[in-house]
């Protein structure tokens, strides 16, 4: 059976429309009657809160309309990217028909979008340039898409038609001014990220390849005598659970294997509260992680060794719902990422009502821990390998190629803006990161990479 990734990844965003097309065939894995039906509704309430906003334009709204300009931006291309792949894919089978209607209901949804921006943006004449050039490329593409529908499952022809006109007259009607230029973002002392170099560690584990999951670090804000301390956490069961952390006094023991000790969560693996997927942070001497089989967060006490946990949202994603994924794979298992900065602890993860984009929570290390501050991103979680936090800034990756991973992305939590255009390379001397973390301390990447263990340097300037 052929069951791209590409459909995949997409029966995911339109889980309901999906499930009246698929009902049937053998291809309805992840569709669940429990799924809510596509969210029309949540776009039309953004739709009017975007409406809302040009009744009172502040300077926050303003901002918000930046950030919708840079989603739909970054929709367009995945779009695109989207639409190439079916067109290599493309074997005249039912897959493809497929993705041709999911790209249809996408493509309306972005024309929905394009609309309320020309609505909102009457009063702020910011749509870019390139997002122009997008649509000239995406009516394109239409027309391409159009000779393609051998198996006529899907006869929409005259709805490509109608998607096609509105396409032209969106591009006709939106005279664009460039963006205004964005500050970089960033509120370190030592000014903004700008560049990433190394690795300086690449180093095996004492588990050899065994384990191609897992994460590893210092404490961000280690207890005095383990200042020197490394953790290291391996899946070892299926690529998706732990039950316990292996600690080292320093990095050469590390590297020598030689050590401390097993601090264990739980003898079960798994059971109630231990490990699930591999993005988990060390902080004030507990490990932050995603609880086995559930939408919470645990804290490992290392010394009391206690768990105690706190819940995010009912619908937020888990259990491989919402994973980090490119073009060709999704990471398991990687539906929470706990990440360290200068300010503590985070959270990113994504849940239905926000179309799978990431969403920011700030972690509140008391007793127990709390959940803070939330953060709305126009980020689609699955187009992004991995996510971290420096200064108060969500950066995300995606991989470019087997020897290279790029930050393209960052969210300054301070102001609110996001962007798009960041072209920071990770060179990588392994095809695939399952966790990638900052640390404020030392100011590396600690990356886990298919089984090795790295870091690199973050150039703020
Ligand atoms: C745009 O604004 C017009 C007039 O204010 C309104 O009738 C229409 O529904 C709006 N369209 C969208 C997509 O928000
Ligand atoms: C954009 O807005 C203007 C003014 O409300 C309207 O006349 C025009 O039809 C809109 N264009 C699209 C593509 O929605
Ligand atoms: C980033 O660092 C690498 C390695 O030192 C260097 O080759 C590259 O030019 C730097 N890139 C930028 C944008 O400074
Ligand atoms: C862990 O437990 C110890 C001993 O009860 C306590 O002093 C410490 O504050 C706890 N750490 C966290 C992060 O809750
Ligand atoms: C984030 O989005 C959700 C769902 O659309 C909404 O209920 C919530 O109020 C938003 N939160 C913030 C901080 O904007």
């Amino acid at each position: 059976m052929k069951l791209t990734l590409l459909s995949l990844y997409m029966i995911f965003v339109v889980p309901s429309i999906l499930a009246q097309t698929m009902s049937g065939t053998s291809c309805v894995c992840d569709l669940k009657d429990s799924e809510p039906p596509f969210p029309m509704e949540k776009l039309q309430n953004v739709e009017k809160a975007a409406t809302k906003c040009t009744e009172s334009i502040t300077s926050k709204q303003m901002l918000e309309v930046d950030a919708l300009l840079l989603g739909l931006n970054r929709r367009l291309s995945q779009l695109e990217q989207q639409v190439g792949v079916l067109e290599r894919e493309d074997d005249g089978d039912l897959y493809g028909a497929v993705s041709l209607r999911i790209i249809e209901i996408e493509l309306a949804e972005i024309l929905q979008l394009v609309k309320k921006l020309n609505n909102t943006t009457l009063h702020h004449q910011s749509l870019s340039s390139n997002t122009l050039k997008e649509l000239q490329a995406m009516t394109a593409e239409m027309e391409e898409l159009e000779k393609f529908d051998h198996t006529r499952v899907v006869s929409k022809q005259r709805e490509n038609q109608r998607l096609k006109r509105e396409l032209t007259e969106c591009r006709d009607e939106l005279q664009a001014t460039p963006l205004p230029p964005t500050p970089e973002p960033g509120h370190c002392p030592q000014g903004h990220l700008v560049n990433v170099t190394g690795p300086k560690t690449n180093t095996g584990t004492e588990y050899g390849t065994s384990y191609s999951y897992g994460a590893w670090g210092q404490d961000a804000n280690p207890p005095a005598g383990k200042e020197n301390w490394f953790w290291l956490v391996a899946l070892t069961s299926s690529n998706v659970y732990a039950n316990y952390i292996r600690e080292y006094s320093s990095l050469s023991s590390l590297i020598a294997a030689v050590k401390v000790g097993d601090v264990v969560i739980a003898s079960a693996n798994p059971t109630t509260n231990t490990i699930q997927g591999p993005n988990v942070v060390m902080y004030g001497d507990a490990l932050y992680y995603g609880c086995y089989n559930s939408h919470s967060i645990c804290r490992f006490n290392m010394t009391q060794r206690a768990v105690t946990t706190v819940s995010l949202p009912k619908d937020s994603g888990f259990n491989n719902k919402f994973p980090f994924c490119h073009l060709q794979a999704c990471y398991v298992y990687t539906d929470l990422d706990l990440a360290t900065d200068e300010s503590g602890v985070w959270v990113t993860y994504t849940s239905p009502d926000s179309f799978g984009n990431v969403i920011i929570r700030k972690v509140e290390a008391g007793s127990p821990p709390a959940l803070g501050r939330t953060w709305n991103t126009s980020l689609h979680k699955r187009t992004a390998t991995n996510t971290f936090m420096a200064c108060g800034v969500l950066y995300a990756t995606r991989y470019l190629d087997k020897e290279t991973e790029e930050i393209f992305y960052s969210f300054d939590t301070v102001t609110g803006q996001e962007r798009y255009d960041l072209h920071i390379h990770i060179k990588k001397p392994y095809t695939n990161i399952q966790s990638l973390n900052y640390s404020p301390r030392d100011r590396m990447l600690y990356v886990y990479s298919d089984a090795y263990l790295l870091t690199y340097n973050v150039i703020f300037e």
